[in-house]
């Protein structure tokens, strides 16, 4: 289905030189107009700290565009069509002046419109910044748009992580709520947007597998996101927050609704989201004395290859000597629900691991087949598994017994595989163009809502509040390109299992 061209707008993003806009946003905006998704005429302008002028940033973007590896030779055509529409405003966040130069400007855009078109607050700032921010817009009245409180043609856009903690994302939320409309907020959760994300609901429930998704055929599920990079420059905003909140409380728990929700009655944002919340409320909050045995952090130390040295977080740019933010977390967790009574969760992320991999992989029991079980059964464990590849290689393998061909009746486990990149002849969407197009087109299925955040905060802080506590002793305790502390392998043997990834 081809989609619609969007009527002209304007974006703001506050914080348009950082990492975000240039290797994501900037990237996905390009795409949408080579698709012909985007109008000849809208407006994105770039809000940040540096003195740049419209040419400079134009300059910064094209650079940034040019380097994605999506893009491979930037077409010039392309380019000139998003350049023309870029604008810069240069600014502190805590300064009332460059808001107050952003009225006329973006009333401008109205004029050369001729209308009074959609403004969206892109939020792809450091999460300190959110506040100040929409203090100013409030009070500024660019909230309201050229409308002036009747229309509301304004939306936000706020990145991940909402908060630092369950108290700052309330407090978030309140402040969102005195100067917007809840159809207005776009809670982003890019990993909502993904695509091998969203094929989970299509997968469960289109197929009859939906039969056997319960505690009486799941033995266990594993969820891994794993980065082999480091923080890179972002020391700064990564001191103090850490995995279990940057990457914890969001993206895994998306993973995990997708993986443990109840059927949606149908596909609106409404039911989809109805859907996702409940099961986020049924996580089992992790009691204080289990803490210690059911949840493992980690902080990586240097690697020395050879010549070479990877950085040790603590000697990372921008991190303190003795910091003890920890770059890895792994947790069990249970679902008070019948449908996964007594089905474990392991769960993991981190920085500087073995290598860049996400996938979900369930588990499931092993038939008692009174045909087969005077077979030996080869790799008895790993038959009987799915695993959701969300990134790389996007797709799903599904292990199964199988007879291997000869005169004797052997079996053994033998991969199913699909593959998009061999099923489908086209690439896959990338999770902020289909962001910046929902929010375009004002669909909020797959952005986060306050009830869901507030689910997985309950769960993060019974974990955090005993982490306070108790300062972890032994960081650095894993080292750069291993999978993480061996606390972690631990974890999950204790159980008889062990990680796949
Ligand atoms: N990077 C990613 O791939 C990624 C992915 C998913 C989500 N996110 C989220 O996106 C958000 C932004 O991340 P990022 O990596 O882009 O951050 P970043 O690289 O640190 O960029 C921060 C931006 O904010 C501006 N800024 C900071 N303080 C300012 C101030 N006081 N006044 C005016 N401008 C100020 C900086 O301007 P100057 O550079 O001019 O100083 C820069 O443009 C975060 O919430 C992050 O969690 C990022």
């Amino acid at each position: 289905m081809r989609m619609n061209v969007i009527s002209p707008f304007v974006m703001v993003i506050f914080g348009a030189t950082g990492d975000l806009t240039s290797s994501k946003l900037m990237p996905a905006l390009y795409h949408l107009l080579e698709q012909g998704i985007l109008p000849e005429r809208f407006f994105i302008v770039g809000f940040a700290r540096r003195k740049l002028t419209d040419l400079d940033f134009r300059e910064m973007m094209k650079e940034a565009v040019a380097k994605t590896p999506s893009v491979k030779n930037i077409d010039l055509n392309i380019w000139d069509k998003l350049s023309k529409n870029l604008y810069y405003q240069q600014g502190f966040f805590e300064d009332r002046s460059p808001y107050d130069a952003l009225i006329p400007l973006l009333a401008t855009f109205d004029k050369e419109i001729g209308a009074c078109i959609t403004r969206f607050f892109y939020m792809a700032t450091p999460p300190s910044n959110y506040s100040t921010i929409l203090n100013f817009l409030d009070e500024t009245k660019l909230s309201e748009g050229c409308g002036q409180g009747s229309s509301k043609w304004t939306r936000v856009l706020i990145e991940k992580p909402f908060g630092k903690d369950l108290d700052q994302a309330k407090q978030l939320e309140e402040q969102l709520a005195k100067t917007f409309d809840e159809k207005q907020i776009y809670r982003i959760d890019h990993y909502l947007a993904k695509e091998t994300i969203q094929n989970i609901l299509a997968f469960r429930f289109a197929n009859q597998v939906e039969s056997l998704w319960n505690k009486d055929y799941i033995d266990y599920v594993q969820i891994t996101l794993a980065e082999s990079g480091g923080i890179g420059k972002r020391g700064k905003f990564y001191e103090g927050v850490g995995a279990l909140k940057d990457t914890g409380q969001n993206h895994l728990m998306a993973m995990l609704a997708y993986t443990t929700m109840e059927e949606p009655e149908n596909m609106t944002a409404n039911e989809v989201r109805k859907k996702r919340i409940e099961v986020l409320q049924q996580i089992k909050r992790t009691e204080e004395n289990r803490v210690a045995t059911d949840v493992v952090r980690g902080q990586y130390g240097a690697l020395k290859m050879g010549e070479r040295t990877v950085l040790g977080y603590r000697q990372e740019r921008d991190v303190a000597a003795n910091s003890l933010t920890e770059t890895f977390v792994a947790f069990k967790l249970f679902i008070d629900n019948s449908r996964w009574q007594g089905v474990p969760f392991y769960l993991r992320t981190g920085k500087r691991l073995s290598r860049s991999v996400t996938r979900i992989d369930i588990q499931f029991k092993n038939r008692e087949s009174k045909l087969f079980k005077q077979f030996q059964m080869e790799n008895h464990q790993s038959a009987n598994l799915i695993t959701i590849r969300v990134a790389p290689q996007e797709g799903i393998t599904m292990k199964l017994f199988a007879k291997t061909p000869g005169f004797a009746y052997e079996i053994r486990n033998v991969d199913m595989d699909f593959s998009y990149r061999s099923t489908f002849n086209r690439e896959i969407v990338d999770s902020y163009e289909k962001i910046l197009i929902d929010s375009m087109t004002g669909d909020q299925t797959l952005f986060a809502t306050a009830s869901g955040f507030e689910a997985t905060w309950q769960f993060i802080s019974s974990i955090t509040r005993v982490w306070e506590k108790q300062p972890p002793a032994n960081f650095p305790n894993y080292e750069a390109g291993s999978w993480g502390p061996k606390e972690a392998e631990e974890l999950i043997e204790r159980d008889g299992r062990k990680w796949m990834a």
